[in-house]
């Protein structure tokens, strides 16, 4: 049976972070699909398109990894595409309260399982937020982000 799940996230901009969740999901999964969520309500540094094309760029490599958008509700996206199972990092205790509730809530509205990835050390500091706000105020981000990443959040903050 082939298994196919969903990484979802804003992802305004991708991080190493984020990347290696995508990477050790593409290692056990036979299809991973990143999902950036469009929420029209949210100004966001990044447009989409230039989120995707961002993401795109750094997960060129594995061959098992695309990268889609949605708007809405992740698991109707997850319904169009047959996808039952959503694969997220595990920062920290504090993102755990919040991460159940959403499992939760995908479980009992859409049936969707969500399966956790607990983020490697090195990353869990790691936020798109404060690559942000640190790069606002002229901070290293090179730790944070790929060179190709960085380059573009500082052209964008220029
Ligand atoms: O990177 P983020 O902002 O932490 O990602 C949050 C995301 C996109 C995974 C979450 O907000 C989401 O799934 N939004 C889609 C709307 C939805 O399905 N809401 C109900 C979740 S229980």
């Amino acid at each position: 049976m082939s298994v196919a799940v969903a990484c979802p996230g804003s992802f305004d901009p991708v991080t190493y972070g984020h990347l290696d969740v995508i990477e050790r999901a593409a290692a056990r999964f036979d299809e991973v699909v990143v999902a950036v969520l469009v929420n029209p309500g949210k100004q966001g540094l990044f447009s989409i398109d230039e989120r995707i094309a961002l993401l795109e760029a750094e997960v060129a490599g594995l061959g098992n990894v695309r990268v889609d958008r949605f708007q809405g509700l992740l698991v109707d996206f997850c319904a169009a595409r047959g996808i039952g199972l959503v694969c997220k990092g595990l920062r920290a205790v504090s993102d755990f309260e919040y991460e159940l509730q959403m499992a939760q809530m995908n479980m009992a509205i859409g049936d969707v399982e969500t399966v956790f990835l607990t983020t490697s050390p090195e990353h869990s500091y790691l936020s798109s937020s404060l690559v942000k706000e640190v790069a606002r105020f002229g901070g290293r981000i090179d730790h944070a982000v790929p060179p190709r990443v960085e380059a573009a959040v500082r052209a964008k903050l220029a």
